[in-house]
Protein backbone atom coordinates (compact mmCIF):
# COMPACT_ATOMS: atom_id res chain seq x y z
CA UNK A 1 0.00 0.00 0.00
CA UNK A 2 1.58 3.19 -1.10
CA UNK A 3 1.49 6.92 0.38
CA UNK A 4 -0.29 7.96 -2.86
CA UNK A 5 -3.68 6.02 -1.39
CA UNK A 6 -3.35 7.46 1.75
CA UNK A 7 -3.24 10.48 -0.04
CA UNK A 8 -6.15 10.32 -2.17
CA UNK A 9 -8.06 8.99 0.54
CA UNK A 10 -7.16 12.22 3.14
CA UNK A 11 -7.65 14.12 -0.38
CA UNK A 12 -11.74 12.89 -0.75
CA UNK A 13 -12.52 13.03 2.99
CA UNK A 14 -11.25 16.93 2.91
CA UNK A 15 -13.54 17.32 0.03
CA UNK A 16 -16.68 15.83 1.85
CA UNK A 17 -19.39 17.63 2.25
CA UNK A 18 -21.41 14.30 3.97
CA UNK A 19 -19.66 11.60 5.19
CA UNK A 20 -21.43 7.99 5.65
CA UNK A 21 -19.37 5.63 7.62
CA UNK A 22 -19.93 1.68 7.14
CA UNK A 23 -18.50 -0.23 9.74
CA UNK A 24 -18.27 -4.16 10.47
CA UNK A 25 -16.83 -6.42 13.25
CA UNK A 26 -13.20 -5.13 12.21
CA UNK A 27 -13.34 -2.00 13.09
CA UNK A 28 -13.98 -3.26 16.35
CA UNK A 29 -10.42 -5.51 16.57
CA UNK A 30 -8.74 -2.29 17.15
CA UNK A 31 -10.35 -1.86 20.10
CA UNK A 32 -9.82 -5.14 21.40
CA UNK A 33 -13.10 -6.95 20.70
CA UNK A 34 -12.81 -10.65 18.63
CA UNK A 35 -14.28 -10.24 14.58
CA UNK A 36 -15.82 -14.42 15.02
CA UNK A 37 -13.92 -15.11 11.79
CA UNK A 38 -13.89 -18.48 11.48
CA UNK A 39 -13.87 -20.81 13.75
CA UNK A 40 -10.21 -20.05 14.77
CA UNK A 41 -11.27 -16.72 15.60
CA UNK A 42 -14.20 -17.41 17.28
CA UNK A 43 -12.59 -20.38 19.48
CA UNK A 44 -9.76 -18.04 20.17
CA UNK A 45 -12.52 -15.35 21.47
CA UNK A 46 -14.56 -17.89 23.50
CA UNK A 47 -11.93 -21.42 24.59
CA UNK A 48 -15.53 -22.98 26.04
CA UNK A 49 -17.43 -23.52 22.48
CA UNK A 50 -13.89 -24.99 20.73
CA UNK A 51 -14.14 -27.59 23.95
CA UNK A 52 -18.06 -27.57 23.01
CA UNK A 53 -17.17 -28.15 19.28
CA UNK A 54 -19.33 -25.07 18.70
CA UNK A 55 -19.51 -22.60 15.76
CA UNK A 56 -20.12 -18.97 16.00
CA UNK A 57 -23.53 -20.01 13.97
CA UNK A 58 -24.45 -22.73 15.99
CA UNK A 59 -23.38 -21.12 19.30
CA UNK A 60 -25.13 -17.87 18.13
CA UNK A 61 -28.15 -20.00 16.93
CA UNK A 62 -31.84 -18.47 18.47
CA UNK A 63 -32.89 -21.87 19.12
CA UNK A 64 -31.32 -21.70 22.08
CA UNK A 65 -33.77 -19.03 23.90
CA UNK A 66 -36.40 -21.80 24.08
CA UNK A 67 -34.27 -24.96 24.38
CA UNK A 68 -31.89 -24.10 26.68
CA UNK A 69 -31.66 -20.28 27.64
CA UNK A 70 -29.00 -20.37 30.22
CA UNK A 71 -26.66 -21.33 27.85
CA UNK A 72 -28.29 -18.83 25.31
CA UNK A 73 -27.60 -16.57 27.84
CA UNK A 74 -24.27 -17.54 28.84
CA UNK A 75 -22.94 -16.14 24.90
CA UNK A 76 -25.19 -13.11 24.66
CA UNK A 77 -24.69 -12.68 28.54
CA UNK A 78 -20.74 -12.30 27.85
CA UNK A 79 -21.16 -10.33 24.97
CA UNK A 80 -23.26 -7.84 26.32
CA UNK A 81 -20.63 -7.72 29.51
CA UNK A 82 -17.89 -7.41 26.81
CA UNK A 83 -18.76 -4.70 24.44
CA UNK A 84 -19.95 -2.97 27.71
CA UNK A 85 -16.51 -3.19 29.57
CA UNK A 86 -14.84 -2.19 26.22
CA UNK A 87 -13.62 1.64 25.17
CA UNK A 88 -14.24 2.26 21.59
CA UNK A 89 -10.92 3.26 20.25
CA UNK A 90 -9.88 6.67 18.93
CA UNK A 91 -10.70 5.81 15.62
CA UNK A 92 -14.56 6.76 16.24
CA UNK A 93 -13.26 9.89 17.58
CA UNK A 94 -11.44 10.86 14.37
CA UNK A 95 -14.25 10.02 12.21
CA UNK A 96 -16.90 11.50 14.18
CA UNK A 97 -14.35 14.70 14.45
CA UNK A 98 -14.07 14.50 10.12
CA UNK A 99 -18.23 14.36 10.10
CA UNK A 100 -18.52 17.21 12.18
CA UNK A 101 -16.43 18.91 9.91
CA UNK A 102 -18.82 18.22 6.65
CA UNK A 103 -21.49 20.82 6.04
CA UNK A 104 -24.46 17.90 6.27
CA UNK A 105 -22.37 16.23 8.92
CA UNK A 106 -21.39 12.29 9.71
CA UNK A 107 -24.13 8.99 9.45
CA UNK A 108 -23.28 5.38 10.77
CA UNK A 109 -24.33 2.36 8.84
CA UNK A 110 -23.07 -0.93 10.82
CA UNK A 111 -23.47 -4.71 11.46
CA UNK A 112 -22.12 -4.24 15.00
CA UNK A 113 -24.43 -4.83 17.68
CA UNK A 114 -22.02 -3.57 20.43
CA UNK A 115 -23.29 0.52 20.71
CA UNK A 116 -19.88 1.65 20.81
CA UNK A 117 -20.66 4.66 18.31
CA UNK A 118 -23.65 5.84 20.60
CA UNK A 119 -20.90 5.71 23.10
CA UNK A 120 -18.35 7.57 21.09
CA UNK A 121 -20.82 10.60 20.03
CA UNK A 122 -22.35 9.45 17.05
CA UNK A 123 -26.01 10.42 17.05
CA UNK A 124 -27.20 8.46 14.13
CA UNK A 125 -26.54 5.71 13.84
CA UNK A 126 -28.48 2.39 11.55
CA UNK A 127 -28.04 -0.66 13.20
CA UNK A 128 -29.11 -3.12 10.24
CA UNK A 129 -28.62 -6.70 12.87
CA UNK A 130 -29.42 -4.40 15.86
CA UNK A 131 -28.33 -3.95 18.80
CA UNK A 132 -27.33 -6.35 22.06
CA UNK A 133 -28.36 -3.28 24.30
CA UNK A 134 -31.94 -3.42 23.80
CA UNK A 135 -33.73 -6.55 24.56
CA UNK A 136 -37.24 -7.93 22.89
CA UNK A 137 -39.53 -10.64 23.61
CA UNK A 138 -38.72 -14.12 22.62
CA UNK A 139 -42.05 -15.21 21.41
CA UNK A 140 -42.43 -11.94 20.54
CA UNK A 141 -46.28 -11.37 22.25
CA UNK A 142 -45.66 -7.28 21.41
CA UNK A 143 -43.22 -5.39 19.39
CA UNK A 144 -41.57 -3.64 22.43
CA UNK A 145 -37.95 -3.46 22.25
CA UNK A 146 -36.91 -1.92 25.98
CA UNK A 147 -32.84 -1.19 27.14
CA UNK A 148 -31.13 -3.49 28.63
CA UNK A 149 -28.75 -1.19 30.85
CA UNK A 150 -30.56 -2.79 33.75
CA UNK A 151 -29.91 -5.87 33.13
CA UNK A 152 -26.90 -8.03 34.09
CA UNK A 153 -26.06 -11.57 33.51
CA UNK A 154 -24.15 -13.40 35.74
CA UNK A 155 -22.21 -15.99 33.45
CA UNK A 156 -20.40 -19.01 34.22
CA UNK A 157 -17.40 -18.38 31.97
CA UNK A 158 -16.01 -22.22 32.49
CA UNK A 159 -19.19 -23.63 31.64
CA UNK A 160 -20.63 -20.47 29.36
CA UNK A 161 -24.26 -20.78 31.16
CA UNK A 162 -25.72 -18.12 32.73
CA UNK A 163 -27.13 -18.47 36.20
CA UNK A 164 -30.79 -17.63 37.17
CA UNK A 165 -32.52 -14.71 36.94
CA UNK A 166 -32.63 -14.81 33.30
CA UNK A 167 -33.95 -11.45 31.43
CA UNK A 168 -37.94 -12.02 31.14
CA UNK A 169 -40.43 -9.90 29.18
CA UNK A 170 -42.41 -7.44 31.15
CA UNK A 171 -45.53 -7.75 29.60
CA UNK A 172 -45.67 -11.70 29.01
CA UNK A 173 -43.56 -12.72 31.91
CA UNK A 174 -41.80 -14.94 29.13
CA UNK A 175 -38.21 -15.04 28.18
CA UNK A 176 -36.47 -11.97 26.97
CA UNK A 177 -33.60 -12.24 24.06
CA UNK A 178 -31.09 -9.20 22.52
CA UNK A 179 -32.96 -7.54 19.40
CA UNK A 180 -30.39 -8.53 17.31
CA UNK A 181 -30.83 -10.67 14.10
CA UNK A 182 -29.80 -14.25 14.27
CA UNK A 183 -29.15 -16.43 11.77
CA UNK A 184 -32.28 -18.44 10.87
CA UNK A 185 -34.31 -16.15 13.48
CA UNK A 186 -37.87 -15.75 12.61
CA UNK A 187 -38.94 -13.52 15.39
CA UNK A 188 -36.59 -10.41 15.52
CA UNK A 189 -38.94 -7.51 16.06
CA UNK A 190 -37.17 -5.60 13.28
CA UNK A 191 -39.24 -1.92 13.86
CA UNK A 192 -36.44 -0.15 15.54
CA UNK A 193 -33.69 -0.79 13.30
CA UNK A 194 -35.85 -0.14 9.98
CA UNK A 195 -36.68 3.15 11.40
CA UNK A 196 -32.97 4.70 11.65
CA UNK A 197 -32.72 2.57 8.23
CA UNK A 198 -35.25 4.74 7.40
CA UNK A 199 -34.11 7.99 8.10
CA UNK A 200 -30.49 7.00 6.98
CA UNK A 201 -32.02 6.55 3.45
CA UNK A 202 -34.41 9.97 3.89
CA UNK A 203 -30.72 11.87 5.09
CA UNK A 204 -29.30 10.50 1.73
CA UNK A 205 -31.96 11.25 -0.59
CA UNK A 206 -31.54 15.31 0.51
CA UNK A 207 -28.46 15.29 0.06
CA UNK A 208 -28.60 15.43 -3.67
CA UNK A 209 -26.04 17.11 -5.23
CA UNK A 210 -23.50 17.03 -2.65
CA UNK A 211 -20.01 15.33 -2.46
CA UNK A 212 -20.90 12.40 0.20
CA UNK A 213 -17.98 10.07 0.86
CA UNK A 214 -17.91 6.64 2.45
CA UNK A 215 -15.80 5.44 4.81
CA UNK A 216 -15.88 1.82 4.79
CA UNK A 217 -14.59 -0.63 8.02
CA UNK A 218 -13.95 -3.75 8.98
CA UNK A 219 -16.49 -4.98 6.82
CA UNK A 220 -15.96 -8.60 5.52
CA UNK A 221 -17.52 -10.89 2.53
CA UNK A 222 -19.17 -13.55 4.87
CA UNK A 223 -22.32 -11.67 5.02
CA UNK A 224 -21.73 -8.57 2.86
CA UNK A 225 -24.53 -6.10 4.45
CA UNK A 226 -22.24 -3.74 5.13
CA UNK A 227 -19.99 -4.13 1.84
CA UNK A 228 -22.75 -4.20 -0.18
CA UNK A 229 -24.81 -0.89 1.55
CA UNK A 230 -20.82 1.03 1.35
CA UNK A 231 -20.92 -0.22 -2.49
CA UNK A 232 -24.30 1.40 -3.17
CA UNK A 233 -23.98 4.48 -1.76
CA UNK A 234 -20.49 5.20 -3.81
CA UNK A 235 -21.77 3.90 -6.77
CA UNK A 236 -22.59 6.93 -8.45
CA UNK A 237 -19.64 8.65 -7.40
CA UNK A 238 -16.94 6.52 -6.69
CA UNK A 239 -15.73 8.49 -3.27
CA UNK A 240 -15.45 4.68 -1.29
CA UNK A 241 -12.23 4.15 0.97
CA UNK A 242 -12.69 0.58 2.12
CA UNK A 243 -10.11 0.05 5.04
CA UNK A 244 -9.42 -4.22 5.38
CA UNK A 245 -6.51 -5.68 6.25
CA UNK A 246 -7.25 -8.86 4.55
CA UNK A 247 -10.80 -8.10 2.42
CA UNK A 248 -9.40 -4.82 0.60
CA UNK A 249 -10.63 -5.02 -3.24
CA UNK A 250 -13.57 -2.76 -4.03
CA UNK A 251 -16.30 -4.36 -7.09
CA UNK A 252 -16.65 -1.44 -8.28
CA UNK A 253 -13.27 -0.82 -9.31
CA UNK A 254 -13.02 2.75 -8.12
CA UNK A 255 -12.20 4.88 -4.84
CA UNK A 256 -9.26 3.65 -2.61
CA UNK A 257 -8.47 0.37 -0.68
CA UNK A 258 -6.89 0.81 2.07
CA UNK A 259 -4.93 -2.68 3.35
CA UNK A 260 -4.09 -2.18 6.51
CA UNK A 261 -5.83 -2.20 9.90
CA UNK A 262 -8.32 0.29 11.09
CA UNK A 263 -7.15 2.53 13.72
CA UNK A 264 -3.52 2.57 11.80
CA UNK A 265 -5.33 3.92 8.81
CA UNK A 266 -7.28 7.01 10.29
CA UNK A 267 -4.57 8.12 12.02
CA UNK A 268 -2.16 7.91 9.31
CA UNK A 269 -5.19 10.27 7.46
CA UNK A 270 -5.79 12.58 9.69
CA UNK A 271 -1.81 13.29 9.81
CA UNK A 272 -2.56 14.62 6.16
CA UNK A 273 -5.68 16.76 6.86
N1 LIG B 1 -18.66 -5.85 17.57
C1 LIG B 1 -19.79 -6.45 17.16
O1 LIG B 1 -20.87 -5.93 17.36
C2 LIG B 1 -19.68 -7.79 16.45
C3 LIG B 1 -18.56 -8.59 16.67
C4 LIG B 1 -18.50 -9.81 16.00
C5 LIG B 1 -19.50 -10.22 15.14
N2 LIG B 1 -20.58 -9.43 14.93
C6 LIG B 1 -21.63 -9.88 13.97
O2 LIG B 1 -21.10 -10.94 13.18
C7 LIG B 1 -21.21 -10.71 11.77
C8 LIG B 1 -19.81 -10.60 11.18
O3 LIG B 1 -19.75 -9.93 9.93
P1 LIG B 1 -18.66 -8.78 9.66
O4 LIG B 1 -18.51 -8.60 8.19
O5 LIG B 1 -19.01 -7.60 10.47
O6 LIG B 1 -17.32 -9.38 10.28
P2 LIG B 1 -16.35 -10.55 9.80
O7 LIG B 1 -15.82 -11.10 11.09
O8 LIG B 1 -16.97 -11.48 8.82
O9 LIG B 1 -15.21 -9.78 9.01
C9 LIG B 1 -14.37 -8.85 9.65
C10 LIG B 1 -13.59 -8.10 8.58
O10 LIG B 1 -12.77 -7.18 9.28
C11 LIG B 1 -11.47 -7.20 8.74
N3 LIG B 1 -10.55 -6.81 9.82
C12 LIG B 1 -9.91 -7.60 10.73
N4 LIG B 1 -9.17 -6.85 11.54
C13 LIG B 1 -9.33 -5.56 11.16
C14 LIG B 1 -8.82 -4.30 11.63
N5 LIG B 1 -7.98 -4.24 12.67
N6 LIG B 1 -9.22 -3.18 10.99
C15 LIG B 1 -10.08 -3.23 9.93
N7 LIG B 1 -10.57 -4.38 9.45
C16 LIG B 1 -10.21 -5.53 10.07
C17 LIG B 1 -11.29 -8.63 8.22
O11 LIG B 1 -10.34 -8.66 7.15
C18 LIG B 1 -12.68 -8.97 7.72
O12 LIG B 1 -12.86 -8.61 6.37
C19 LIG B 1 -22.03 -9.46 11.62
O13 LIG B 1 -23.31 -9.87 11.30
C20 LIG B 1 -22.05 -8.81 13.01
O14 LIG B 1 -23.36 -8.42 13.35
C21 LIG B 1 -20.69 -8.22 15.58
ZN1 LIG C 1 -43.63 -11.26 25.99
Amino acid sequence: MSDQELARAAELISGAEALLVCAGAGFGVDSGLPDFRGDEGFWRAYPPYERLGLSFTEAADPIHFAEDPAFAWGFYGHRLQMYRRTVPHRGFELLRSWGAATEHGARVFTSNVDGHFQRAGFEHVAECHGSIHHLQCLEPCTDDVWPADDVSVDVDTDTMRAREPLPSCPNCGGMARPNILMFGDWSWVPQPSEARLGELTAWRRDLRASRLVVVELGAGTAIPSVRRHAELASAGSGALVRINPREPEIRHGRGVSLPMPALEALESIEKLL
